[in-house]
This record gives structure tokens, C-alpha cells and sequence, in this order.
């Protein structure tokens, strides 16, 4: 199920599972594919689920360089699919910052999305203070390490129902961002301080597509990603009950029944 793929320089760690329609989960910052074991296991009974560690996440290699962009990570995922020989369009899955890399891949490649599924992000940029919140935040965890950033935004993921009956989860989530790089951590953060502003464009964003919120989600908010879905012509909003930011980690019960209606629509 583990695959090691090479393409373009790089090598990237993923799971490619089950036969089918395509289906690609992109996980969110500063994560890797186990935050979709839920989907991993279930998708893959019917569907082709490919779910990647990006450049420098979980076991795939370094970046090297400063700056992870969304752009180059979209772009990445592009080469990536070809090096897997997927050929058929995708339906994209992604979650926060997989969502923000997303909006660019959906616009790069559009002909390659059948289907787009945002889970609990954004399409705005970042404000002026909170990009040079998170360029501050990327040079001290390159002189001090991770642990403080990390420590602050563990506690932000979860709703506390999740962190009370699932501690293991949260256990297990911890361990997976401690065990990013802090060059990774800091150039992802460079990159998401330095995206662009997709609210304008998602008007003209045509693909079908499910905009899904949990509940309690304090960092990608329910009324901001329903205001995505009315600003798309194509789009659902569902929220996700007894669910913070990691909506399909949490609730996977409630997110596979909402995929399902969405498939059969
Ligand atoms: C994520 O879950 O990917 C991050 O919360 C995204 C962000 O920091 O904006």
C-alpha cells in the first residue's frame, strides 16, 4: 500500500489503495497521509485512493530550499499523478493547507478535477499581520525548534469532545508534527503566508464541489467556508457535528456519509 514515487528530482512517500475512480487526499499543515486512515480504509473499497506525504512531510524528502509554495506543491501533485500513471480526472480531497494548494491545482489543471471536496480551509489570503505573524513564527522555530508553535496549534485542531474521547488520536497527531523537520515547518509556513487571494476567482470555479466545515472548527471557520460554497456556482457547504479543523479525522461516520451524497449527486 506504501509507495515510494519518484518524479521530477523528488521522492515522495504515499499510499495508493483500492481500484477505481481516482480519488487524491491532500493533508494539511504540519501533517502527513495517516490523517486520512479513516478515508484510507473506507474510500478505498470502491475508489482509488492516493494519499501522498508532500515535499518534506511525513517520509518523503526535503524540499531543501525556504519556501514551499502552494503553487510548486500543486504543481508538484501534478507530476506526481503522472508519475503514478493516474489518467483519469481526480476527485481532490484536501484539508486546510492541502485545501489552499487545492484552489491552485483546480485552477492549474482543471481538465484533471472531477470533483473537488475543501475540507475546513480558507480561500482568502492572509492578512498583512497574519503573514508576518507566521514569517516571525518560521525564523524562531528555525533558531528555537518547533515545539512552542506546535504545543499552541495542537490545541486549536481538536474540538474538545474529540480531545476527551479520542486522546489517542490527538496522541498520535502530536507525534506525527513533532516529527516534521523545522525546515519543512518553516517553509510551509513561508509559503502559506505568501499565497494568494482566491476570492475573487471562485465565481468562476465551476467544478462540482463540497465545501465541508467541522462544527467547532476554530482555525478555518463554518461561516467563512459557507461564504465559499455560496461564492461558488457548483458548490454544497455541509458542517460536521462533534468536529474541530481535523473534521474528517474526527467525525469520520458523518464525513463518509457526506461524501457519499455528494458521489451520488
Ligand atoms: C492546516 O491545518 O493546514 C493549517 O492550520 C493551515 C494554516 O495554518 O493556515
Amino acid at each position: 500500500m506504501l509507495k515510494q514515487v519518484q518524479f521530477q528530482g523528488q521522492c515522495w512517500n504515499a499510499v495508493v489503495a483500492g481500484e477505481g475512480e481516482p480519488i487524491l487526499l491532500v493533508h494539511g499543515f504540519p501533517l502527513d497521509h495517516s490523517m486520512w486512515q479513516h478515508q484510507i480504509e473506507f474510500l478505498s473499497r470502491g475508489y482509488q485512493v492516493i494519499a501522498p506525504d508532500l515535499t518534506g512531510f511525513g517520509s518523503s524528502q526535503e524540499c531543501g530550499g525556504p519556501t514551499l509554495t502552494m503553487a510548486q506543491m500543486a504543481v508538484d501533485l501534478n507530476h506526481f499523478l503522472d508519475a503514478i500513471s493516474v489518467n483519469q480526472p481526480i476527485t481532490y480531497c484536501g484539508l486546510s493547507m492541502g485545501g489552499y494548494i487545492g484552489w491552485e491545482f483546480v485552477t492549474r489543471f482543471r481538465s484533471r478535477v472531477r470533483r473537488l471536496v475543501q475540507c475546513d480551509t480558507r480561500a482568502g489570503a492572509d492578512s498583512p499581520e497574519t503573514a508576518r505573524a507566521r514569517q516571525m513564527a518560521a525564523s524562531q522555530v528555525l533558531d528555537q525548534g518547533s515545539k512552542e508553535l506546535l504545543d499552541n496549534m495542537i490545541v486549536k485542531l481538536f474540538a474538545p469532545s474529540t480531545a476527551t474521547r479520542q486522546p489517542a488520536l490527538v496522541d498520535q497527531t502530536r507525534e506525527v508534527m513533532r516529527q516534521t523537520s523545522v525546515q519543512t515547518v518553516a517553509a510551509a509556513l513561508l509559503g502559506m503566508a505568501e499565497r494568494e487571494d482566491f476570492t475573487k476567482r471562485l465565481p468562476a470555479l465551476d467544478v462540482p464541489s463540497l465545501l465541508v466545515c467541522g462544527t467547532l472548527d476554530v482555525i478555518s471557520l463554518p461561516a467563512e467556508m459557507k461564504q465559499i460554497a455560496n461564492a461558488m456556482p457548483n458548490a454544497t457547504y455541509v458542517e460536521i457535528l462533534e468536529a474541530g479543523h481535523m473534521a474528517p479525522l474526527e467525525n469520520p461516520a458523518a464525513f463518509h456519509q457526506c461524501i457519499d451524497d455528494f458521489f451520488r449527486r
